[in-house]
């Protein structure tokens, strides 16, 4: 190599060796006589001295350094006078002696440090200069070792890593497709895959009993803080197991990775019904950081002459603990939150339990203290506690609750970053209704078995019929879903029948993955956790985009080498294609 040593080990144990460095400058001082230079590479930064009175010509050469300049250094190692604690090469210094300039580097267009003047646009612009900022370079730290890791667990439970293709075949279930026109056969299309699934099932019918890849999966979505178009999946599934087998190993995969990687011991990976997970959170991927569940509210609060909650499904509750003491205006706050049109609810009403024992609400009209103290009751509620409460159509008003209990749990400070609680959500429906088609939709994927206790309901009661589905979830996010699989092809037929496929539309888009079910498929089933969730879970971020090394924009753009982008006409005639504006 060009160098001796990286710029992040050397220290005062090293005193006195001469060494050669190569880096990048990161920023330079001229104090006098004196001219520092902060050079930088992947390890760290290591300061270097040029004396003036020692060595004008080399001084002099050194001030003309330009910010991200690409240097080869040699000197000797030496003690600073003035240490720098926060640095692991803080005791020492390079006293230079010589040094070649590799490259020059134009200005660049923010500051390559910790803290950047850089908007996120033009960051993206020159990822590659974001990328050698050490945030983001910990970033891809992380991202590294949390994929070494998985590999190693996976490794030892004899998971064999396979790849599977990225050119494949359209299909209409889950997101939309990207499509990559075929020139060989005109008018024809790819699709790339949103996940591997029917190529992992096919690898279980091959033999294969335990299959894993951390493999590139695409999505044609909206994009979101935790969406990007394409993303990574640490995608598995196995053989002859139960649904607790597939728990069991990936609870323990998710083990070995918060204490590998995190040193932290996971005690609890307890299970909640989708249904209780509903019920007492309003949401299917619930944060368990903290308490606060719903407390519901029909049998003590409906039929006493107050209209909305008479004319509710559901009336339903939180008790947030200490903030019985809440102004009219953080009151009035809240409510305004509640009636956000993403929120949805119609309004708030409270009930603060004083310090002296006794309630104001504000439904005091229709509800004394006695009623209020059943109430409280229920809620477990401590004098100074506020017990809050929406009304209406289940689904909307544990969804708008699910929203007003985290924002709480943000106001109380009870979602650190720093603690990890993760579960698994189970017995997920297999269909759920979709408005806009009319039509069952499968909840999971087409190839999730219905529990065989369900069966019998598959053609009679679709909506009842319950799934060996489960997703993982960490800290309200999802990390993960899979489920067992259907391997036999009768059944299989079934639930294309049920999700409103013809038997030629299935033969035709699901051909080979039932007729590999005729030739000895075993039971299996699988899962996939996303990969950039996960590293940013660790990261402490609620953007995956900070993980990955070259992400899309907001927009599913590149900025960076400015994509998509349209084709040459050539291109375009090749493949028999025409834009039509
Ligand atoms: P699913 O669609 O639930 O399951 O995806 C698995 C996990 O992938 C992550 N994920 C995403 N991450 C970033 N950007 C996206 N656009 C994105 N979409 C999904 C989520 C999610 O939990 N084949 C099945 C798995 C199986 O059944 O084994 C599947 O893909 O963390």
């Amino acid at each position: 190599m060009l160098r001796s040593h990286t710029c992040g080990e050397l220290n005062i144990s090293n005193k006195g060796l001469e060494v050669t460095l190569t880096g990048w400058v990161q920023k330079s001082r001229d104090l006098g006589g004196m001219t520092f230079i902060d050079l930088r590479d992947r390890y760290g930064i290591t300061q270097l001295v040029f004396n003036m009175e020692t060595d004008a010509g080399l001084c002099g050469k050194a001030r003309k350094l330009g910010r991200e300049f690409v240097i080869k250094v040699t000197g000797k190692v030496a003690e600073r006078s003035n240490k720098n604690p926060k640095m692991p090469t803080g005791d020492i210094e390079i006293i230079a002696e010589s040094f070649d300039i590799l490259n020059e580097s134009k200005t660049p267009p923010f500051t390559i440090e910790d803290k950047t003047d850089g908007g996120d646009e033009l960051r993206m612009k020159y990822r590659y200069l974001d990328l050698r900022r050490n945030p983001v370079k910990e970033n891809l730290a992380l991202r590294h070792k949390i994929s070494i890791e998985t590999r190693k667990y996976l490794d030892g439970e004899q998971f064999f890593e396979i790849e599977t293709p990225f050119l494949i075949k359209s299909t209409p279930e889950g997101a939309r497709d990207f499509v990559v026109p075929s020139r060989m056969h005109s008018g024809q299309f790819y699709a790339l895959p949103q996940s591997p699934q029917t190529f992992k099932q096919l690898l279980m019918v091959a033999g294969y009993d335990r299959y894993f890849q951390l493999v590139r999966c695409f999505r044609d979505e909206d994009l979101r803080a935790d969406r990007q178009p394409e993303f990574t999946q640490i995608d598995c599934e196995m053989s002859f197991v139960t649904q607790e087998d597939i728990l069991n190993t990936f609870e323990n995969l998710a083990k070995h990775l918060f204490k590998t990687v995190k040193g932290i011991d996971i005690e609890e990976f307890p299970r909640i019904s989708y249904d209780d997970a509903m019920r007492l959170y309003g949401s299917d991927k619930p944060d368990i950081r903290f308490g606060m569940e719903f407390v519901e509210l029909n049998d003590l609060a409906k039929e006493k002459g107050f209209a909305v909650f008479d004319n509710a499904e559901l009336v339903v509750g939180i008790n947030a603990p200490g903030c019985g003491n809440y102004s009219r205006k953080q009151l009035d706050k809240l409510t305004d939150f509640v009636r956000k049109p993403q929120i949805g609810a119609q309004g708030l009403v409270y009930v603060k339990f004083n310090e002296d024992g006794t309630f104001k609400s504000s439904v005091d009209k229709f509800f004394d203290q006695e009623a209020l103290k059943t109430w409280a009751e229920k809620f477990d509620a401590k004098p100074g506690d506020l017990i809050l409460i929406l009304a209406g159509a289940t689904d909307k008003t544990r969804k708008a609750l699910n929203e007003l209990r985290l924002e709480m749990g943000n106001r109380l400070e009870l979602r650190s970053k720093d603690i990890f609680k993760p579960l698994w959500v189970v017995d997920f429906p297999l269909l759920e209704w979709d408005e806009d088609s009319e039509r069952w939709h499968a909840m999971h994927h087409p190839f999730t078995s219905p529990k065989p206790d369900d069966m019998g309901y598959m053609e009679t009661d679709p909506g009842k019929v319950r799934a060996n589905a489960y997703d993982m979830v960490i800290n309200g996010v999802e990390i993960g879903g899979g489920s067992i699989r259907i391997h036999n092809k009768d059944l299989q037929k079934r639930m294309f029948t049920l999700l409103g496929f013809s038997d030629e539309e299935a033969q035709e888009q699901f051909g080979f993955l039932m007729n590999a079910f005729e030739y000895g498929a075993p039971p299996h089933g699988g899962i996939a956790l996303g990969f950039d969730r996960l590293v940013a879970l660790f990261g402490g971020s609620d953007s995956i985009r900070d993980y990955i090394a070259f992400p899309k924009n907001n927009a599913g753009r590149d900025v960076m080498i400015d994509s998509p982008s349209g084709i040459s006409q050539e291109q375009l005639d090749e493949l028999k294609l025409k834009i039509v504006e």
